[in-house]
């Protein structure tokens, strides 16, 4: 994001799967997962699938509350190009992020919470309500996607959390292991990654914990076990990989902001007039499409979430 920007529409033609073989995908999300999994997922994500204990758990049953955006990214695509500094400050760091150990995983619980609590992602899991949503995501470098998220809502989170009233706001921090991760060697990181939400954020039904992507466990590369996902602000928010989760009264101070409080803040919403310091945030590019396309307020979720902010004029909302 800040050394080198690769630009989506700079993918090679490898990478851009044929629109046949795109619904032909979709047709067999359609038709669940077994086919999914059977005919057209790569075969490491097969394997991954099989081995893990929670890919019983999907396709999950979808929610198209927030409506089903179109056209959906293809899965190689989503799952090839990607922002995980840890494994890299290029977009090809899938292979590297193979090396990522999920199992076990702990999640810790704490801050200003009735009771610290240390639980498996396993045990976790089991306790939430899955579903699927399909969201817009929008990359503040301008590139975008369309893509079928697992998970559940992490209002059921906070309420499994069981915050004090005197929490106002929720911070999450990625995995630190610089032994695998070798971009947490270099040290002008502020590592662990780590970004947070205000409470009613985290409580809104649009701020989601995926765990699953496609119709199967979410690949590493993507943030397994389970990362954020806040479709109306900029991707930078959705913290990957997650091992504790603190309840504070003190606004968090992300990765991003730490890095470059001039170009990246808290709220980060996405907003079409409102530019990045260096370029300009009015279009997009959708991964795999050749043209811009306009970028929509709150990445066209505006309805539900403006109310969030009428009281936060003051602040600086889309950056
Ligand atoms: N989380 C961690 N731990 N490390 C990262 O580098 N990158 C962020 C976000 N979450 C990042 C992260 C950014 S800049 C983006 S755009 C999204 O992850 C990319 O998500 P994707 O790779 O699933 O598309």
């Amino acid at each position: 994001m800040l050394i080198k920007r690769t630009r989506g529409w700079e993918l090679p033609e490898r990478l851009v799967t044929p629109e046949s073989v795109a619904l032909g995908r979709r047709a067999a999300m359609a038709g669940g997962g077994a086919i999914l999994a059977g005919t057209l997922a790569p075969s490491a994500a097969r394997a991954q699938a099989d081995a893990d204990p929670t890919a019983k758990f999907y396709p999950a049953r979808r929610n198209d509350t927030y409506g089903v955006p179109t056209p959906m990214t293809t899965e190689k695509l989503a799952t090839t190009y990607n922002n995980f500094y840890e494994f890299g400050s290029h977009k090809n760091i899938w292979r590297e992020a193979q090396k990522l150990p999920i199992r076990p995983w702990t999640i810790k619980i704490g801050g200003l919470v009735e009771k610290p609590i240390e639980i498996s992602f396993d045990e976790l899991i089991a306790k939430m309500p899955l579903e699927e949503r399909v969201h817009r995501f929008r990359c503040v470098e301008t590139w975008s996607m369309i893509v079928p998220w697992s998970g559940f809502p992490m209002k059921a989170l906070v309420e499994f959390a069981k915050p004090l009233g005197s929490a106002k706001f929720v911070e999450m921090k990625t995995l630190s292991r610089p032994s695998i991760m070798p971009g947490q060697r270099e040290f002008w990181y502020p590592w662990p990654y780590t970004d947070g939400l205000a409470i009613d954020e985290a409580t809104h039904d649009l701020a989601f914990i995926a765990t699953g992507l496609y119709g199967k466990p979410i690949p590493r590369q993507n943030g397994a076990p389970l990362r954020l996902v806040t479709p109306w602000k900029y991707g930078f928010k959705q913290v990957k990989s997650i091992v504790s989760i603190d309840f504070t009264d003190k606004r968090p101070v992300s990765f991003w902001e730490k890095l470059l409080p001039t170009e990246y803040g808290f709220w980060a919403n996405v907003n079409p007039q409102v530019g990045h310091p260096r370029w300009s945030q009015a279009t997009e590019k959708l991964l795999g499409s050749d043209a811009r396309i306009p970028t929509l307020l709150y990445n066209g979720y505006a309805e539900w979430v403006a109310g969030l902010y009428e009281g936060r004029k003051s602040e600086k909302l889309f950056m």
